[in-house]
């Protein structure tokens, strides 16, 4: 009988943006397939809240990096020696706004949280992927990467950045080494809360107008919990997706009208 195969038991993950949102539930489900984990983000005290239920989960072993990925250069020393042989690329999405009122400071920084920060932090866990002959690098990005979405003129500009990004490297890591992009659609997160509240108040309208008008655009019907996201970043993640590779993922509950 064959069975999928989604035991990360004797692997590490080191997580970005681990302390909210889409991260912390990434960390969560990885734990509960016996991963071991360090959660990286900024803020200590939801790092130090979140080890406990890390380890209930499941997770073999776990650590916390108190990390700003909006300065790649510090990344390579707080990462150094982490023996990781997965990495999620993830973090807070840049500031809403029209792309023609964005000042160039708003996209160096985004390119520097999400691009170099990627890049510094893939550059530094590769060595111990490669002597663990298993790596997976998974992204987490949006599905502009297919449909660029209005007033989110920065984020539109860095996803496809990103992706082009991760593309390239998908044709230079080594067999073994994997990288993929999961693109989430409306998700229950602060992300979405404060992005509710600046088209509220552009628009002048309430904040549940708004949300009612994108939850009717979603064929499932309602936004997705972190869970749903982090169920496909971790089987990313897992040996049953070995040959998956260079790919971006939306899970969206079939937003995105792109084919
Ligand atoms: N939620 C959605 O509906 C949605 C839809 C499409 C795309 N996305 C994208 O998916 C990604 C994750 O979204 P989310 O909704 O989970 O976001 P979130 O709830 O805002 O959480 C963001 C996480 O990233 C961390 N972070 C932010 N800036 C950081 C920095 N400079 N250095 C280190 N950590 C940092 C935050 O922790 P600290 O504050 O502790 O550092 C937090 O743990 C973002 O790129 C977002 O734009 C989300």
């Amino acid at each position: 009988m064959s069975t999928i195969d989604l035991d990360l038991s004797g692997r590490r993950a080191l997580v970005c943006g681990a302390s909210a949102g889409i991260g912390r539930a990434t960390a969560l489900t990885l734990a509960s397939m016996g991963c071991g984990v360090v959660a990286l983000a900024r803020r200590e005290d939801a790092l130090r809240a979140l080890l406990p239920e890390l380890t209930e989960a499941g997770a073999s072993d776990v650590a916390f990096v108190v990390g700003d990925l909006d300065d790649p250069d510090s990344l390579a020393d707080k990462v150094a020696g982490l023996d990781v042989q997965i990495l999620i690329n993830n973090s807070g999405g840049p500031p809403a706004g029209r792309l023609l009122e964005d000042p160039t400071s708003k996209l160096v920084a985004a390119f520097r949280r999400h691009v170099l920060s990627a890049h510094v932090l893939v550059q530094a866990t590769l060595p111990t992927m490669q002597r663990a002959g298993y790596g997976r690098v998974v992204n987490v990005l949006s599905t502009s990467v297919r449909e660029p979405l209005p007033n989110l003129g920065t984020s539109n500009t860095i996803r496809g950045a990103m992706s082009s990004w991760s593309k390239t490297l998908s044709m230079e890591l080594p067999p073994g080494v994997t990288i993929n992009n999961v693109l989430p659609g409306y998700t229950e997160t602060e992300r979405l809360s404060s992005l509710l509240d600046d088209h509220a108040a552009r628009q002048g309208v309430s904040v549940d107008t708004v949300a009612a008008a994108w939850r009717a655009v979603v064929p499932e019907a309602r936004f997705a919990a972190p869970s749903e996201l982090a169920g496909v970043i971790a089987f990313l993640c897992s040996p049953a997706a070995s040959y998956v590779r260079g790919q971006s993922i939306a899970v969206d509950g079939g937003r995105t009208r792109a084919l």
